[in-house]
């Protein structure tokens, strides 16, 4: 049996604004999916997970059905599989667990059936299935799941950056939402203000800039003053919700340096960032408020057998 895994990814900065050629900058956080093959005799391929095993007929369980379909269909190959998958992220919550899942089952392919893919061509097999499975993605998520660490997107360009270790709380309002829905209501917003919005766009843009150098200078104070920044223009382009802005501000009492949405919003999770015993008193305010909390670490890891 092989068993692979991959992690979950927060945006520091720059969501939404990245969809107009602003940079962005996310990174793989400590929270990871698991998945195990064991190939069996037959031609089908089984998965078992939230206590359910089905057969990949069904319609459930579709990133890690169309990431063996992809396998079988590229390399020409008919397998049969047991394939099990353990998550420590919650799903739907903007946290990349669909695409955690689709890279970790095919490496655990890859490894089982001795293709011997390596973490980019994985990124961008990855990045495929995503694209069958949704109809649009971005290339960010497989990628940063794939290679792990502190990744600078700016359109189609994608580059490392310096990585800092530092600690996360997420809070994850359970309320699930379409990115797609959520890229489009700026849109119209956007059209209705094209000046307007289009320089709230390029304040993110330039928030993401300056996010970047404190990032490298490891400056915390100046990372989570940027954070509460970018919130400010994500709320001005009313993606936040009543929600996610009570985990927001409830961090921010409890001592955090910074919170914000990561990703879409419109529910889904926020992160702060604390150090010290503030550590526990934002996890506590946000499970207090109703959220999922979630004490994690920014990781340089990405895709690995384990
Ligand atoms: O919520 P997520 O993880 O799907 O992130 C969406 C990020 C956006 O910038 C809003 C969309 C995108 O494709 O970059």
């Amino acid at each position: 049996m092989i068993r692979c895994s991959a992690p979950g990814k927060v945006y520091l900065f720059g969501e939404h604004a990245v969809v107009y050629g602003e940079p962005a900058i996310a990174c793989a956080i400590d929270k990871r999916v698991f998945t195990s093959v064991e190939l069996k005799d037959d031609d089908s391929v089984r998965v078992t997970a939230l206590n359910k095993r089905l057969y990949c007929d069904n319609q459930e369980f579709r990133y890690v059905c169309a990431a063996a379909k992809m396998i079988k269909e590229l390399y020409n190959i008919n397998f049969g599989a047991d394939i099990s998958i353990e998550s420590e992220l919650p799903s739907s919550q903007g946290l990349g667990s669909s695409a955690a899942v689709t890279v970790s089952t095919l490496m655990a392919l890859s490894e089982s059936l001795g293709i011997g893919l390596k973490d980019y061509e994985i990124a961008k097999l990855g990045h495929k299935v995503e694209l069958y499975v949704q109809g649009t993605a971005s290339q960010a998520d497989t990628l940063v799941t794939s290679i792990g660490g502190m990744i600078l997107i700016t359109g189609v360009e994608m580059s490392k950056i310096n990585f800092l270790n530092l600690p996360i709380i997420i809070g994850a309002t359970g309320i699930t939402r379409s990115t797609s829905d959520l890229v489009q209501k700026v849109a119209i917003l956007k059209n209705r203000y094209p000046k307007l919005v289009g320089s709230i766009i390029s304040c993110i843009g330039e928030v993401t800039r300056h996010g970047k150098s404190k990032l490298i200078e490891g400056d915390i104070t100046g990372i989570g003053e940027l954070m509460d920044i970018n919130q400010g223009l994500l709320e001005s382009l009313k993606i936040s919700t009543l929600e996610l802005n009570n985990l927001i501000y409830g961090a921010r009492r409890a001592g955090a340096f910074g919170a914000k949405i990561t990703g879409a919003g419109g529910g889904g999770s926020m992160y702060a960032i604390a150090q010290g015993a503030n550590i526990d008193k934002v996890a506590s305010q946000i499970t207090l408020l109703g959220g999922q909390a979630i004490k994690a670490h920014f990781s340089d890891r990405g895709i690995s057998v384990d």
